[in-house]
């Protein structure tokens, strides 16, 4: 399966990419995780994205494309993915329609995950993460047994810096001037497949699937 995750910040695109990932046996592309990746390792790409993650604001075209263009080449990459926050603007699309059209594939579904502004600024506020192992919590929904510090590990849990509140509302208006065309782009293109995004997320898992006919 090759599937494109599009939503807006916060619209649990991450949370659904792990349950496709385990069904579909195909990795999770996520372009944030690796945009993060390379700012902590320090690498050119890295350098190029910090200052525009750390303000809300897209990473500019030229880098994100050409990240993505290596990692789809990657042996694991050729049966199927699921790309998590990749295309967020019309270009990138054009892109990655190109980088098909030449290997002969084809995006077998785009799920749109809809969710109001209101729910995605109280799920990102919330957000807490583990420094060490990466797990996820949230202040009201799954917070840690004591504050502050992993269950899984026993590290420390910090927020992401563009999970501050200010940011939050910067990335929903870039979301919807930037990222929001794609819903008209896919759906003339036929693939396009709306999703609640609210509710428990296995519930929303089972929509997924039967969006993709499973
Ligand atoms: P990225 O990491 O992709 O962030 P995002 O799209 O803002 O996505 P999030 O991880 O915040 O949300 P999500 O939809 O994945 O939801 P999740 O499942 O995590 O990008 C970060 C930055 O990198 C961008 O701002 C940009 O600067 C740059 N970037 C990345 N890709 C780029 C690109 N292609 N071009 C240019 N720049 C790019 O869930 C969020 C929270 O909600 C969690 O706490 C979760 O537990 C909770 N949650 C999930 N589902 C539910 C549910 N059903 N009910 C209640 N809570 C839920």
């Amino acid at each position: 399966m090759k599937i494109i995750l599009l939503g807006p910040p916060g619209a649990g695109k991450g949370t659904q990419a792990r349950l496709l990932t385990e069904k579909f046996q195909a990795p999770q592309i996520s372009t944030g995780d690796m945009l993060r990746e390379a700012v902590k390792q320090g690498t050119k790409s890295g350098l190029q994205a910090q200052e525009f993650m750390k303000a809300g604001q897209l990473v500019p075209d030229f880098v994100v494309i050409g990240i993505i263009e290596e990692r789809l080449a990657s042996s694991d990459a050729k049966r199927g993915f699921i790309l998590d926050g990749f295309p967020r603007t019309v270009e990138q699309a054009k892109a990655l329609e190109g980088m098909f059209s030449r290997s002969g594939e084809k995006v077998d579904a785009v799920l749109n995950f809809r969710v109001p502004d209101e729910d995605l600024v109280g799920r990102l506020a919330g957000r807490r993460l583990c420094s060490k192992c990466g797990a996820g919590y949230h202040l009201d929904f799954s917070a840690p047994k004591k504050e502050g510090v992993c269950d899984r590990c026993g590290s420390q849990l910090i927020q992401r810096d563009d999970d501050r509140e200010e940011t939050i509302q910067k990335r929903l208006d870039v979301y919807k001037k930037q990222t929001a065309p794609l819903i008209d782009y896919y759906n003339r293109e036929g693939v396009l497949k709306n999703i609640n995004g609210v509710g428990d997320f296995k519930e929303i898992f089972k929509q997924v699937l039967a969006a993709l006919g499973q």
